[in-house]
């Protein structure tokens, strides 16, 4: 079922519309008095008296077609609290035929920007990928936004939609199959973002070979689809500050290679690119609302296929950056991947910083679950920064350690390194302490393991289930808190 949502401002038409009402934490229904019959007013009032006040929603069902849904909100309420709020109306009017609700703006306490928040919370949590679904419902909630005051202004309205739009378009690609979304396609759709202005280059494996990403290629080398490194810059400045850089692991399928995963879970593997994907998303993002920064994004798109061709468990590549790596278990792709990129954006754009993002460890969800990805960095500010700026959207990050003995234990008798280590544990780490290796100019870097947020069995605050678009919001809100 697709659902459309669309915000109207508008003037109350009739009395039997549904409402949403904002009142107070004490659910005071004095101030929208004016919304409601008295007849009404003193149904609510009486059923009030026996409610759980706790709740931050109450529904009340006046006749078979009319609701009232009281929302209530505390004093100095946060951004991402009225995202949850807006997310958890969405829980109580989904179930339903095409439905119109409206929504008055006043005791939404000065914050100018409360419906936006709200509006934005449910938007986020009505996400849903049903493109294979042979019998394709469509079902309209309508919002009307009453009264004038507190209503957005049309540029955090921009933002508000770009967010949304490159957060779902990062969903979207998770959600994909690998028979659909494999290396040549997915290079294909990016190559389609040129139309909001995002330069593309696009490396296809002849140029790769000629720039020496072994290492890279390697990973895609069983596949019979292509293997890509892509970039997609965003020039939103006139002057020629260096760019800020996101790199992300798009392995569009893992079977683990020769040394295979088993069966059981191995579907969860098409989303394998979701670090890939929230590049793209933030830079569609970042290019929709014209973001007044500089910024790149590379991506690395393979497939980690078994066949004849394929890399076997023992076999030494040699980098872009020149050292080489005995590959002991064919499994651990993604830093094969990332490591040439790294190398790659930092020699290529001299980047502020780079930060990149990666479904790269189970031991991270071993960690962490799907509460918190796991943020590796050599550089404290930009980690304090992204810390900050996950509470606020509440996609969070936890720091984990970097230590000169973590880095020890990837060292190879035949190589310059080896890509996993067979002692010490600590799996997450050592990932990350193998990613560290290919910065060669000591940029400020951070390293987030997403395999544990990138995907939802059961939905979370914001999102219903499936691909959660991890990352795109986490890095808009740096950029704009600190980069802007
Ligand atoms: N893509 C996986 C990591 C992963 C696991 C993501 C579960 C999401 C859910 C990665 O390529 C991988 O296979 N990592 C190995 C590394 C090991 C061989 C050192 C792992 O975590 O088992
Ligand atoms: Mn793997
Ligand atoms: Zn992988």
């Amino acid at each position: 079922m697709s659902i459309k949502i669309s915000f109207k401002k508008s003037k109350l038409e009739r009395t039997s519309a549904n409402l949403v009402l904002f009142v107070d934490e004490r659910f005071d229904i004095k101030p929208i008095k004016k919304y409601i019959s008295s007849l009404e007013y003193s149904y609510i009032s009486d059923l009030l008296k026996t409610s759980d006040l706790k709740k931050k929603l109450l529904v009340f069902n006046l006749t078979s077609k009319k609701k009232i849904v009281l929302v209530s909100i505390k004093k100095n309420i946060k951004n991402s609290e009225i995202e949850n709020l807006g997310a958890e109306l969405y829980g109580i009017i989904n179930p339903g035929k095409n439905s119109e609700y409206f929504i008055n703006t006043e005791n939404t306490i000065n914050n100018k920007n409360f419906i936006g928040y709200f509006l934005h919370g449910l938007k986020l949590k009505s996400y849903e990928f049903k493109k294979y679904k042979s019998k394709k419902e469509t079902r309209l909630i309508t919002i009307k936004v009453l009264g004038r005051k507190n209503n957005l202004s049309s540029l955090d309205q921009i933002k508000f939609k770009a967010l949304e739009q490159g957060t779902f378009y990062a969903r979207d690609l998770v959600s994909e199959p690998g028979n659909v979304l494999h290396p040549d396609e997915y290079a294909k759709r990016i190559k389609s973002l040129k139309k909001y202005g995002l330069k593309i280059n696009i490396y296809d494996q002849k140029k790769l070979k000629r720039l020496g990403m072994n290492a890279l290629l390697g990973v895609g080398q069983g596949s019979i689809r292509g293997s890509y490194l892509v970039t997609l810059e965003w020039k939103g400045t006139r002057n020629s500050s260096r760019p800020l850089a996101f790199i992300g692991k798009g392995v569009c399928f893992d079977t683990g290679g020769y040394s295979l995963k088993p069966a059981k879970f191995m579907e969860d593997m098409t989303y394998d690119m979701a670090g890939s994907a929230a590049v793209v998303g933030l830079m569609k993002n970042l290019a929709l609302r014209k973001a007044k920064i500089n910024a790149v994004g590379v991506v690395g798109l393979v497939e980690n296929m078994v066949s004849g061709n394929a890399q076997r468990p023992g076999d030494i590549v040699k980098s872009y950056s020149g050292k080489t790596i005995e590959i002991l278990n064919t499994d651990a792709e993604g830093r094969l991947v990332l490591a040439d990129a790294i190398t790659f954006t930092e020699k290529k754009f001299k980047p502020k910083f780079m930060i990149d993002l990666a479904t790269l460890t189970g031991a991270i969800i071993v960690s962490l679950g799907s509460e918190y990805a796991g943020l590796f960095s050599n550089d404290d500010k930009l980690s304090n920064e992204l810390i900050k700026a996950g509470e606020k959207v509440e996609e969070k990050l936890w720091r984990m350690p970097l230590h000169k003995n973590f880095d020890k234990l990837i060292n190879s008798k035949n190589a310059d390194m080896q890509n996993i280590n067979y002692v010490g544990g600590a799996g997450s780490t050592t990932a990350a302490q193998f990613l560290q290796r290919f910065i060669l100019n000591k940029t400020p870097w951070a390293h987030l393991d997403i395999a544990g947020m990138a995907f939802s069995k059961y939905g979370g605050a914001l999102n219903s289930g499936g691909a959660t678009g991890y990352g795109v919001r986490l890095l808009n809100q740096l950029i704009e808190d600190y980069y802007e």
